[in-house]
């Protein structure tokens, strides 16, 4: 019970305290220096880097907390904001998934009781949940590329399967598709009332979580959409590769950033500590423990308002979860630092932002085509998307993240496009690697498109050391 009311507090509070430094950062309401002082230095954004200051101090707890982002008040958000001169042409969207049950099980304990069916009435609510359900009920097979067709339209379980979407992450997609709705659709009118196929471009890895993700997002955006219109391709490739996912100097350095990782845990003492008193709390040795990946479950616990497991011999209790986020925010740091997870980014994020920048491109020119383009992806694509764009101060992909590229056309000036950069709605164009300078050069509202094209086609391997190299010999070069 003691649990209970102290676990409410600190919800209620870190919501207050993420509104609060949501309103004011974000919006750039106040500055962020006195912004610290007015709230408390662990609820700051991490969003925007500020080199003048000491690295934030943040509180894992709300950390972890706003990594479930659970639905509630409305978001405000920063997408679709442009002078009145400008015409949006395009919007690029690459999600994470929604709440998802965990991937896997605290050896010996039971796990969560977590019920993976839609039902209206059960919280988070969502008007359109019922009808949402209807309309996937009816979801022909030709609206998905093959693999597809073995996957079901919506979670429907009464105890959630392994890394099955919840109610919670379907509803936090059909609000991400509702938000960029009223934005794209009602106030900039980007697909005109009788859109066709062509005017999308939806892709999806193979995994239930994502497809439906994907599509709770699209029927926020576009209700009761004509699935005649709609295609679905799959995609192998968690970076969303394609055809070009041979790339041995990305594992290397992904083997060299693994390493890292591996003997900053070695150097945690209580992270140890941690989990040899977790291990001998569920009777199983450490190492096992450690390879379940406790965190996981502990924050579907955490986000669900589920007590922890308990044994006879005690309880997994949040005190173990803090310690195990404290590392984690540690991890990110020093990831930051070493900079072997950027190289690995670049590498690996760059088919993605390349197929972006040439649909771009396109459209500048004047093709009218998938002016809607949407990646549904895990944490392992978001994260070297950010980190490649130069975004390495952003907030680890929380559930259904949404990164978000718009596409610009100054009326004024019919030839110059611009581009604009949003994460979970959060204006950081100027904090991108090809914009950041741009800024104080100059009092345009957006970033140059020529800027984003150059830094994908050449830009991103010029920080690797290989001026004027491009992707394949990047991709080929030893002895680094
Ligand atoms: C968490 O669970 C408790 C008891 O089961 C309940 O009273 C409370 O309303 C829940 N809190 C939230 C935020 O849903
Ligand atoms: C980048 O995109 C262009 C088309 O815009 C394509 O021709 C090229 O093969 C792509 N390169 C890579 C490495 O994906």
């Amino acid at each position: 019970m003691l649990f209970r009311s102290r676990f409410l507090l600190l919800l209620a509070l870190a919501a207050l305290l993420a509104f609060v430094s949501l309103s004011l950062q974000f919006f750039h309401l106040i500055p962020l220096s006195s912004a610290k002082n007015a709230v408390s230095s662990k609820s700051r954004k991490r969003i925007l880097p500020d080199p003048a200051t000491e690295p934030p101090v943040l509180d894992p707890v709300n950390e972890a907390l706003l990594y479930c982002n659970t639905p509630s008040v409305a978001e405000r958000s920063m997408e679709g904001h442009a002078p009145h001169h400008f015409k949006l042409v395009s919007v690029h969207v690459f999600i994470r998934h929604g709440d998802r049950y965990p991937l896997y099980v605290i050896p010996k304990t039971k796990r969560p009781e977590i019920d993976c069916t839609l039902v209206a009435d059960r919280k988070p609510y969502h008007p359109k949940l019922e009808a949402f359900v209807a309309h996937m009920s009816k979801g022909p097979r030709a609206a998905f590329e093959s693999p597809f067709h073995a996957l079901p339209l919506y979670p429907d379980h009464q105890l959630c399967e392994m890394g099955e979407l919840t109610q919670t992450g379907v509803v936090q997609h059909l609000r991400n598709g509702q938000l960029l709705r009223d934005i794209y659709l009602k106030r900039h009118r980007l697909l005109p009332d009788g859109w066709a196929g062509a005017q999308l471009y939806l892709e999806s890895t193979g995994k239930s979580r994502t497809l439906q993700s994907g599509l709770a997002l699209l029927y926020g955006l576009l209700p009761d959409f004509d699935w005649a219109k709609v295609y679905f391709r799959h995609q192998p490739s968690a970076l969303f590769c394609s055809g070009s996912c041979y790339c041995p100097a990305r594992n290397q350095y992904l083997e060299r950033e693994q390493r890292r990782q591996y003997l900053l845990r070695l150097k945690n003492r209580r992270l140890e500590a941690t989990y040899g008193d977790m291990a001998r709390l569920v009777d199983v040795p450490a190492k096992q423990l450690r390879a379940a990946n406790p965190i996981d479950s502990m924050l579907c616990h955490l986000c669900h308002n589920v007590s922890f497991p308990c044994t006879r011999s005690g309880c997994l209790d949040l005190g173990h979860l803090r310690v195990l986020k404290a590392h984690q925010l540690d991890d990110e740091r020093d990831r930051r630092e070493k900079q072997l997870y950027r190289a690995y980014a670049l590498l690996g994020a760059h088919p993605l932002l390349n197929q972006t920048a040439g649909r771009m491109q396109r459209l500048a020119e004047g093709a009218r085509d998938e002016v809607f383009a949407l990646y549904s992806a895990h944490d392992v694509t978001l994260s070297p998307v950010l980190s490649a764009l130069g975004l390495s101060e952003a907030r680890f992909p929380r559930f259904a993240a949404r990164l978000v590229l718009e596409l610009w056309q100054d009326r004024a000036e019919p030839r110059a496009h611009g581009v604009r950069v949003l994460y979970d709605g959060a204006d950081v164009t100027f904090s991108t690697a090809f914009c950041r300078d741009h800024h104080q050069r100059s009092a345009r509202p957006m970033c140059p498109l020529e800027n984003f094209l150059r830094f994908v086609r050449r830009g991103m391997f010029e920080s690797l050391g290989g001026a004027g190299a491009t992707y394949h010999e990047a991709c080929h070069r030893e002895g680094f």
